[in-house]
């Protein structure tokens, strides 16, 4: 079976490492029988300077007829930058969230794992990084993102964050049907203690919880404390549910578990089409030196193979080669030797190494 895969690279480090993930992908043709085609997209700083704006209707349209879609990832430099003094619509990060709106992409997974055996790239103690095994589950199209009133004028600034109770219900249920299928705990993020929207949230997340997922365990954390004792003490979490704006906080700081930014991969889920792309940003700062980490896109290929195309094996067979990759040197940002290409050649030698028994 051959599935239909839109290709949208991005800015600066993001087609460094798609190029990386799609070379490992093709390899896999040979090793493990995978057959992905794949349309490579405009999107992003790149799209405005060719096409006027960050996500072209081709790009919408290529994205819908897909079986999913591969994201890098995109965005100018954080300083003063002709990208970033456009009006708000045109900017490349209002072409991200388009995107993510556009295929109904409501619920970002967003997996923290310390493989065994790799401990020693955390900067937490051994002790505290090993086994972690936690998923951050954010909502990704609604909350203070999309929010209105919002505005920035001369004397005033102002976004909103709001939630509909259908958009809740919705994360909530994915939560708790996740954490069934894991360690069947739940923990819900926010900040009910001073926010209405937050109380709103918890009400909503504790009635889902009394009438349909009564059998999973559930806890509530306050956003600053979660995010202490998410590197205090990351083992004590399973799921952790919460909004989209502290959704995308709390990811970036549990990246520090793992050891680097570089290696947190992501899906975002509920539409008919699935969006794959790691957590991390276009990396001005290191793009075009060969050192761009290429784990977090590998392993959101690996996370489209799972959920997008219900490939388990070649998903299996995917993570085994990164974990085992790693194992023997890791990549620049996580202390190793190894550059975007070495990287990428020695997961390619694993996948040869252990080709698919099926
Ligand atoms: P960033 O994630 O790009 O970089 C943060 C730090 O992590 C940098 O020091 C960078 O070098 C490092 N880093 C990130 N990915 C890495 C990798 N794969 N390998 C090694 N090191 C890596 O965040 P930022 O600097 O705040 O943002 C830069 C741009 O990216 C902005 O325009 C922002 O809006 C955009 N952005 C895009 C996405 C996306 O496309 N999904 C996500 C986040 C930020
Ligand atoms: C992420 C990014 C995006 C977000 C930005 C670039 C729009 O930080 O994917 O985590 O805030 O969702
Ligand atoms: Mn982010």
């Amino acid at each position: 079976m051959s599935y239909h895969i839109a290709v949208l690279p991005g800015d600066f480090i993001g087609p460094e490492v798609i190029d990386a993930t799609l070379a490992v992908l093709e390899a896999m043709r040979a090793t493990h029988g995978l057959d992905l085609e794949f349309e490579r997209l405009p999107f992003g700083g790149g799209a405005i300077d060719v096409h006027g704006e960050p996500l072209p209707q081709v790009t919408k349209d290529a994205c819908s007829r897909a079986d999913a879609v591969l994201m890098g990832s995109a965005g100018g430099p954080v300083g003063d930058h002709p990208w970033n003094r456009l009006p708000r619509e045109k900017r490349v990060e209002s072409g991200i969230l388009g995107l993510r709106r556009h295929l109904g992409a409501f619920a970002n997974l967003r997996p923290v794992k310390v493989f065994p055996g790799l401990e020693h790239l955390s900067p937490l103690k051994e002790a505290n990084a090993r086994g972690t095994d936690l998923l951050i589950l954010r909502e990704l199209t609604g909350g203070i993102y999309f929010g209105k009133p919002s505005y920035a004028r001369d004397q005033q600034g102002a976004s909103t964050m709001v939630y509909d109770r259908y958009e809740v219900e919705r994360i909530a249920r994915v939560a708790f049907d996740t954490a069934r299928k894991r360690r069947n705990r739940v923990t819900n993020v926010d900040k009910s203690n001073v926010l209405d929207v937050s109380q709103f949230w918890r009400d909503v997340v504790v009635g889902v919880h009394r009438s349909e997922f009564p059998d999973v365990e559930l806890d509530h954390l306050y956003v600053d404390n979660a995010a202490m004792q998410l590197v205090r003490s990351p083992t004590q979490f399973d799921v952790v549910v919460t909004g989209n704006l502290f959704g995308d906080i709390l990811s970036d700081l549990a990246a520090v578990i793992p050891g680097s930014l570089g290696v947190l991969p992501s899906a975002s889920l509920g539409g008919a089409v699935g969006l794959y792309e790691p957590v991390h940003g276009s990396a001005p700062d290191i793009a075009g030196r060969g050192i761009a980490n290429p784990v977090g896109t590998l392993l959101s290929a690996a996370m489209m193979l799972r959920h997008g195309l219900s490939l388990a094996p070649a998903a299996d067979a995917l993570e085994a080669a990164v974990q085992a990759a790693l194992m023997d040197d890791a990549t620049v940002d996580l202390g190793g030797s190894r550059g975007t290409a070495a990287f990428t050649e020695a997961v390619v030698r694993e996948l040869q190494a252990a080709p698919a028994t099926a």
